[in-house]
């Protein structure tokens, strides 16, 4: 099975995903694509030695570029880590139950719109909420609607701000993201 990861930003989901499978004989981290052609996760997949790939966001929504690059790389399953932009319905329906993101939030609550990055954090902390958590769940035509796959809490303490929110957050997704990912391809692909 061949997998893509889109990313727009620094990529430390990315590049754990991609270690994770490394000598993977099964599930192969086939391409890193992102909206930005200066996210640091593309200098991550360089590293790591994965094909990487730019594209606009009027590529994606109004060309067949994307696409095109997901089948010259044979791509089965693709992996949201901090991709920023909206997914077109065309790559929804293209790819049915194979497409997972991470949410940095106990969904439902916390998503839709204006809900990414570090908005998310500032928003929990200033709710007083807590708890918080991670939310990995399978892509459809809303925001952060799909089917829940799984998800991991973490408590929020009083202390807590958005910065500190935001690295025990990393700490969940980097130790879970990949071993879901895992059991999604191996059992229910
Ligand atoms: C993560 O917190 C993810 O949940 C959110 O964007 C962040 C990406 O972080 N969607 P990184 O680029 O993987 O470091």
């Amino acid at each position: 099975m061949n997998v893509a990861i889109f990313a727009s930003g620094n990529g430390s989901n990315a590049q754990k995903i991609i270690e994770h499978f490394s000598g993977n004989t099964h599930i192969k981290i086939a391409l890193v694509l992102s909206n930005k052609k200066d996210a640091f996760v593309i200098q991550r997949a360089k590293k790591l030695n994965i094909p990487s790939v730019t594209f606009t966001a009027a590529d994606l929504r109004n060309t067949k570029f994307v696409q095109d690059k997901l089948e010259e790389y044979k791509i089965g399953f693709i992996v949201l880590a901090g991709f920023m932009i909206m997914v077109p319905d065309s790559l929804i329906t293209k790819y049915p139950g194979r497409i997972v993101n991470i949410h940095p939030a106990l969904l439902p609550k916390y998503g839709g719109k204006g809900m990414y990055g570090d908005n998310v954090h500032k928003a929990v902390v200033a709710a007083k909420e807590r708890e918080s958590g991670i939310t990995i769940h399978y892509v459809n035509e809303s925001y952060d609607e799909g089917k829940i796959i799984f998800q991991a809490r973490c408590e929020v303490k009083e202390s807590d701000t958005p910065e500190t929110l935001a690295a025990k957050i990393h700490e969940l997704e980097h130790r879970f993201y990949p071993e879901v990912i895992e059991r999604v391809i191996t059992e229910e692909i």
